[in-house]
């Protein structure tokens, strides 16, 4: 009898997920802005930081669990704010959220979500609504409407104020509705389970805009092309602060000017990112400007997580924890929820295996001991002086 080779890494799940969504659906996952070296720069910058292991230390009881921002988590790991969840999958969005509260790790529901924010808030577990401003009205609607539905935390998304070129959605034509030509067509019947689904679910729209008023159809057309408010700024940012009642991230900054600013208005942590290579191709990457700004306050980083090693060195670095985007979804698109918890159980494994073989017990007590001093640390951060030579 044939048996099934069960995943062993995230990336058996992205070739799984390869296998069952259409082109122009794994396209939209994988792909990012331009000539896409953000996004293998992302990758790249965690295989240049090498880690420096500690022997001889007990650790045959091992804990992977951390605080985020005064709330205890499994593992230093929270999943991301993905658009279009129920193109992936049929209701996406709860496989999502029920994945991440099975593994006791928060959940980020982005405004682009295929079912009302009000839904997924029946999953309960960590919650976090992420934010788009299309227009400041319906902003603040939708600010409203997740701090009514319990949304333990508000993640305000600023790297979008245009979309990116995404050159492969472009070739592709993608868009929703879908839009059928003869290449879409063969491409879906040649996938028959995604197309299945598909049919039987019907196709997904944005809902938490569709809930909303007159402004509907303008709304989600404007969102979809990622027409956002380009003219959201600094004042807007500290309005937002008076706004929301509970804890306020900010997304998609990198640069130490804007990170600081971000604390003097009272955000609650910073997510640095560059939306994992799908805005400005050549952004810095997060990992790398990590080690300048941790003394700033708390920070997350995302962008090209696809080990458990990954997560312990960004921790290592200063991160409090690390967003997953397209490691979570791999394993969605491959076999929904089960497949979101398959990726998720991969990265704990792995986490955990990693702690054993550097020494540490837990992850609370991961620090830069733990990584060989590289290129990519500043100066300071190697323990070296920063006064000339002599002084
Ligand atoms: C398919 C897809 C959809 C995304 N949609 C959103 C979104 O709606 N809101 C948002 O803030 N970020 C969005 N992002 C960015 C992720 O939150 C995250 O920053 C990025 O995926 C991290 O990089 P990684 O995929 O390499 O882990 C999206 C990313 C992907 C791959």
């Amino acid at each position: 009898m044939l048996t099934t080779i069960a995943p062993a890494s995230i990336w058996d799940l992205r070739r799984s997920a390869k296998r069952r969504l259409p082109r122009m659906l794994f396209d939209y996952v994988e792909g990012g802005a331009e000539d896409e070296r953000t996004i293998s720069e992302n990758v790249a910058a965690f295989s240049k930081i090498k880690l420096l292991p500690h022997r001889l230390r007990d650790v045959s009881k091992r804990t992977t669990d951390v605080d985020l921002l005064g709330t205890r988590i499994a593992a230093p790991l929270v999943v991301g704010p993905t658009g279009l969840n129920g193109a992936i999958w049929p209701n996406g969005d709860t496989a999502l959220a029920t994945a991440a509260k099975r593994a006791g790790v928060p959940f980020a529901l982005s405004t682009a979500s295929n079912e009302r924010l009000e839904a997924v808030a029946k999953v309960g577990g960590e919650l976090w609504f992420q934010l788009y401003v299309v227009h400041r009205q319906l902003a603040e609607r939708l600010v409203d409407r997740a701090a009514n539905a319990g949304y333990a935390a508000l993640v305000l998304t600023v790297d979008v104020p245009v979309n990116g070129k995404r050159e492969r959605d472009l070739r592709n034509g993608f868009r929703i509705p879908f839009r059928y030509s003869a290449r879409t067509i063969l491409d879906a019947l040649t996938h028959p389970r995604w197309t299945a689904s598909l049919l039987m679910n019907g196709t997904p729209t944005l809902a938490n805009l569709a809930a909303d008023n007159a402004t509907t159809l303008q709304a989600q057309n404007a969102l979809l092309r990622r027409e956002m408010d380009a003219s959201f700024d600094w004042d807007d940012l500290a309005r937002l602060r008076d706004l929301w009642p509970r804890r306020l991230l900010v997304k998609g900054v990198c640069n130490p000017e804007d990170i600081a600013r971000c604390f003097a208005i009272g955000a609650d942590a910073v997510v640095i990112s560059n939306h994992g290579g799908r805005q400005l191709d050549d952004a810095v990457s997060s990992l790398e400007i990590l080690p300048q700004v941790r003394h700033l306050g708390p920070v997350l980083i995302d962008g090209g997580v696809r080990r458990g090693s990954d997560i312990v060195k960004a921790v290592a670095l200063g991160a409090k924890a690390v967003l997953l985007g397209r490691s979570v979804l791999y394993g969605l698109a491959a076999s929904g929820e089960a497949g979101a918890s398959k990726a998720l159980s991969i990265l704990f494994e792995e986490i955990d295996r990693t702690l054993a073989l550097l020494g540490c017990p837990a992850a609370s007590r991961l620090d830069e001991s733990f990584i060989a001093a590289t290129a990519l640390l500043p100066a300071t951060a190697q323990g070296c002086s920063d006064q000339p030579p002599g002084q």
